[in-house]
């Protein structure tokens, strides 16, 4: 299956040093899209600042990342209140993704029955088979969702299909391909001519990093302000929308970036398709519906000052608001399941209900609600 996709670039570089050291290195996204900068990470410190300061962004991603950040935590000390104190650490960086916390149960699953010296070699193991399942699901996420999209193309034989998104669910919010991207890239090598509207994605522009993703593919593309969305929905430009998602509840209800839902309610109006792509892993069968998704709510500076670049190729901040106006800058929005055509996982398309997704994940839906699909 991974035939079909090639290979993918990867915001996450594993390896080891000249001193026969495990390494990790990651794109650093805030410098992005104008820099590409690696930076290693050398300890749990750095993997929590990186999680929380959004060097590293994006559900999978993130949570690939805690693994990582645990084995640099227990490479220095494997104690059981190390587990304990790294376990918290990097659950505190970021609240809406629950790769995050997926991530970090697993880990801890592993690790806590081993004898302390035993744990370093085996969350470094662990950690990489996170980050490659990963990349496994998404590239599976990518073939069922090219299917989907060759089938939409297909009603339009004399135009390229024109797709929606919203913020980054490509490879760099992933180990490869990315979530919402991965059946863009895909129909895009199956030389199916297609068009993407990138939303900008305020405050953080993660839109950005989209249209940096798909220049460098060659996948024809537009940047647009988030409030051209509807325009564009209502105006029968769109014949699809796909986005990726950070945590979805039992009854179908996505938690997403800010803005996912109201191309969402323009895409209902107009009978648009709405796709969220997503691994298994963004699953929270815990949670009832989206009212019980915490929203992260980030700090007030991304909203009062914005970053570019300046003539001189450095990169400036430059204030818009001052300190005295109040500001809210909640990072994510509910998608009700109502709003979606379907959940793109890695075993396929899927409703959004809760009959649905039991049935798609019936070992997740039992291990987390101890009840059968
Ligand atoms: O705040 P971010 O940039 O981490 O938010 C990312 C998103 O909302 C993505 O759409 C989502 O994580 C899916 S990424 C494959």
């Amino acid at each position: 299956m991974m035939k079909e996709f090639g290979r993918s670039p990867r915001p996450l570089r594993r390896g080891l040093d000249a001193e026969k050291r495990e390494r990790v290195e990651i794109l650093d996204q805030t410098q992005l899209p104008w820099r590409v900068l690696w930076l290693r990470l050398e300890t749990l410190t750095d993997a929590a600042y990186a999680i929380h300061s959004m060097q590293v962004r994006g559900a999978p991603l993130i949570g690939a990342a805690a693994a990582y950040g645990m084995a640099l935590g227990l490479a220095q000390d494997a104690s059981d209140d190390a587990l304990n104190a790294a376990t918290a650490r990097l659950a505190a960086t970021r609240p809406t993704a629950v790769n995050l916390a997926w991530a970090l149960g697993r880990m801890r699953a592993r690790l806590q029955p081993l004898p302390p010296d035993e744990r370093p070699a085996a969350a470094w193991r662990e950690a990489d088979a996170i980050a490659e399942e990963d990349a496994r699901q998404n590239a599976s996420i990518g073939a069922h969702g090219q299917k989907i999209l060759h089938g939409l193309a297909a009603d339009h034989p004399r135009r390229p299909l024109q797709l929606m998104t919203h913020c980054n669910a490509g490879w760099l919010a992933a180990i490869e391909h990315g979530t919402a991207l991965a059946p863009i890239y895909a129909l895009h090598a199956a030389k199916i001519p297609l068009h993407v509207w990138v939303s900008e994605t305020r405050p953080r522009n993660q839109g950005l990093l989209t249209a940096w993703e798909l220049q460098q593919a060659g996948i024809p593309h537009t940047l647009i302000a988030d409030n051209a969305a509807g325009l564009l929905i209502l105006q029968n430009r769109v014949d699809a929308v796909l986005i990726g998602a950070d945590r979805i509840a039992a009854n179908g209800d996505v938690a997403n970036k800010i803005g996912s839902c109201l191309k969402a309610l323009a895409a209902a109006r107009q009978h648009v398709p709405f796709y969220v792509a997503a691994p298994s892993t963004t699953f929270d069968f815990t949670l009832e519906n989206g009212a019980d998704i915490p929203i992260e709510v980030r700090d007030d500076k991304e909203l009062r000052l914005f970053s570019g670049v300046e003539a001189n190729g450095r990169i400036a901040r430059l204030r818009q608001i001052s300190e005295g106006e109040a500001v809210y800058n909640p990072a994510f929005d509910i998608t009700p399941a109502s709003l979606i055509t379907a959940i793109i996982t890695e075993n396929g398309p899927c409703s959004a209900n809760r009959a649905a997704l039991a049935l798609h994940h019936p070992e997740k839906w039992a291990l987390q609600t101890g009840r059968d699909a």
